[in-house]
């Protein structure tokens, strides 16, 4: 029988208003279609840890793929794999809720069953990674909140323990040596010592070499996106899986100093940036080769099938920040139109990376007000504001405008009247049409 726990107090002081309708909505269509729902994975895990999370995982006893046609019929978007019945549907928000199917046999049908127990959804939960993902809330209209936990979940949580459900889960999918490294560093668990032993040796042997490059790219980006990667990175490297997914990398505490670097100058400008998470990954990425050989960092590019974006960014971030240096150094002061137009073209995500890669402090500080400021500065005066000041169309338009930013990146214009007075006065000779003006 499984461990069970009313958590309907838990769920109304800690979930929204609309994560309760949606899930009873979700509870009460199964039930119309003599189907049962339950919110498992993740969602249950943080929602006892006090940690929102607003991916909504469903499993459904009888047939997820009936009930997401039935939504679909109420007018909401669903997309269905047939094959492995699941899939999800998309409610407003956009709220995305995934839905799996834990196949019921007809003998285990009473829909007056009187329990929550069933082997169908027990099967289900231990497919999974670990026991405190495997935990299950009901949403039946009497079961309504009823906490199903099969496996010690809800014990390993208080106790901070992350335990594998059985000792094939990291054979069965290699993967989850980055789930274990991310959950414990995220949640601040505490692997337990057999979940260590079956680590290490999922690692030492190597399975870790046997996954697909896109999918030790989409951990790896997963890992990236994490608020703090660095615990999470030097865990990998005291289990040796880095050197086994990446041979001859060599990471080091170089990598550490970079990374850190990157965290805190990211925490405290990403508000003076244009939103670039996309390649944020990128650059982490690039602090991880770093200290490695070219040919490392170029077969790691191959192995993980970065798309040429993806290359453009972590190759100029490699490769190119000798000459940056050579471009931003210099002993006295550099006018900041100076770094300006050296960057003109490099974007945002590398200059972080130049900026937390260089041992130099000059070019870093050039780096970071490039970042917090200078990135952002325009001309006050638009093209159109120089027609009317009587210039010709043509490329002199555009230079004047180069012009003017150069002098207001270096203070010698502030107002706009200012620019007007240092168009008419650095550019005289092109003689303003007055009839036009
Ligand atoms: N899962 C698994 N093995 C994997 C991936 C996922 O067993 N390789 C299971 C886990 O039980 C997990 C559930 O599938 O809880 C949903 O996966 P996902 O949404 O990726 O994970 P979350 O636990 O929600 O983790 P995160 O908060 O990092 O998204």
């Amino acid at each position: 029988y499984p461990w069970q726990e009313d958590l309907t107090d838990l769920m109304v002081r800690r979930l929204s208003e609309e994560t309760n309708d949606l899930l009873r909505r979700l509870g009460r269509m199964a039930e119309s279609l003599s189907m049962r729902a339950y919110a498992v994975g993740g969602f249950v895990r943080d929602l006892l840890l006090g940690r929102t999370n607003l991916d909504l995982d469903i499993v459904i006893e009888g047939d997820g793929v009936a009930f997401m046609k039935a939504w679909e019929r109420e007018g909401y978007r669903v997309s269905v794999h047939e094959r492995f019945r699941t899939g999800m549907i998309l409610f407003p928000g956009p709220r995305k809720v995934d839905v799996a199917t834990a196949r019921r046999e007809f003998y285990e049908f009473p829909v007056a069953q009187p329990t929550v127990a069933s082997d169908s959804l027990k099967h289900d939960l231990y497919r999974r990674d670990f026991t405190v993902n495997a935990m299950a809330i009901a949403l039946g209209e009497r079961d309504w909140g009823t906490l199903v936990d099969y496996f010690g979940g809800r014990r390993d949580l208080r106790r901070g323990f992350l335990k594998v459900l059985h000792n094939l889960s990291f054979v069965e999918d290699p993967t989850r040596v980055f789930r274990a490294v991310r959950l414990e560093q995220r949640l601040k668990l505490k692997m337990e010592e057999n979940t260590v032993r079956l680590l290490t040796s999922c690692v030492r042997g190597g399975l870790l070499s046997l996954l697909s490059g896109l999918r030790v790219k989409s951990e790896v980006e997963i890992l990236f996106h994490e608020a703090l990667p660095l615990p999470a990175i030097r865990r990998l490297r005291e289990f040796g899986a880095w050197e086994v997914l990446f041979p001859g990398l060599a990471v080091d505490s170089r990598t550490d100093r970079v990374v850190r670097r990157l965290t805190v100058f990211f925490r405290r400008l990403h508000r003076d940036l244009p939103p670039f998470e996309d390649s944020l990954w990128l650059v982490y990425l690039a602090s991880l080769l770093f200290g490695s050989d070219e040919a490392v960092q170029r077969s790691v590019m191959d192995r993980l099938h970065l798309t040429p974006a993806e290359r453009h960014v972590l190759s100029l971030s490699l490769f190119s920040l000798g000459a940056a240096e050579n471009d931003l150094g210099g002993r006295g002061e550099r006018r900041p139109s100076e770094i300006c137009w050296a960057l003109t073209g490099v974007p945002l995500a590398v200059c972080l990376f130049w900026a937390a890669a260089t041992e130099r402090q000059r070019i870093r500080r050039r780096l970071l007000l490039f970042l917090t400021r200078w990135h952002k500065v325009r001309p006050m005066l638009t093209g159109r504001d120089i027609l009317d000041l009587g210039y010709r169309r043509g490329p002199l338009v555009g230079k004047i405008l180069d012009a003017l930013l150069t002098a207001r990146l270096d203070g010698s214009v502030e107002t706009r009247e200012e620019e007007i007075q240092w168009v008419l006065d650095t550019y005289p000779g092109a003689a303003p049409d007055t009839e036009r003006k």
